[in-house]
């Protein structure tokens, strides 16, 4: 049912945990399932320099979580922003239908973080 790929990331996940003095936090859950996902950055020249994540989930989740940051690490802001959740699971070779939903927690939570971070910039210049 999961490809070998999603497995990997679900047993070695990739930039688990926080990051203290993160520039952005983008806090996700779905109310289905309940499963939750914080995902933390470092905002460097308009560049994710590091990006760690916290996921209390499902297996998908945890994957899908691991694999974003991996996409997004080393990206400029707007190319983060522009991660999809199809992005995430085409990385991972594909997800079963009845799990595409955790991929949503993924890009969401990445693109609440990239959000967070713009707020704070701009409560910074006034
Ligand atoms: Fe909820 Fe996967 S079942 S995120």
């Amino acid at each position: 049912m999961y490809t070998e790929k999603v497995m990997d990331h679900f047993r070695n996940p990739r930039n688990v945990g926080e990051i203290p003095d993160a520039d952005g936090v983008g806090t996700v859950g779905n109310p289905v399932c309940g499963d939750m996902m914080t995902i933390f950055i470092k905002v460097k020249e308009n560049r994710i320099v590091d990006i760690k994540f916290k996921t209390f989930g499902c297996g998908a989740a945890v994957a899908t979580s691991s694999m974003i940051t991996e996409l997004a690490k080393e990206k400029p802001l707007d190319e983060a922003m522009k991660i999809t959740r199809n992005d995430v699971a085409d990385s991972l070779g594909g997800l079963p239908p009845i799990k595409m939903h955790c991929s949503n927690l993924a890009a969401d939570a990445l693109h609440e973080a990239i959000k967070d971070f713009e707020k704070k910039m701009r409560g910074n210049k006034k």
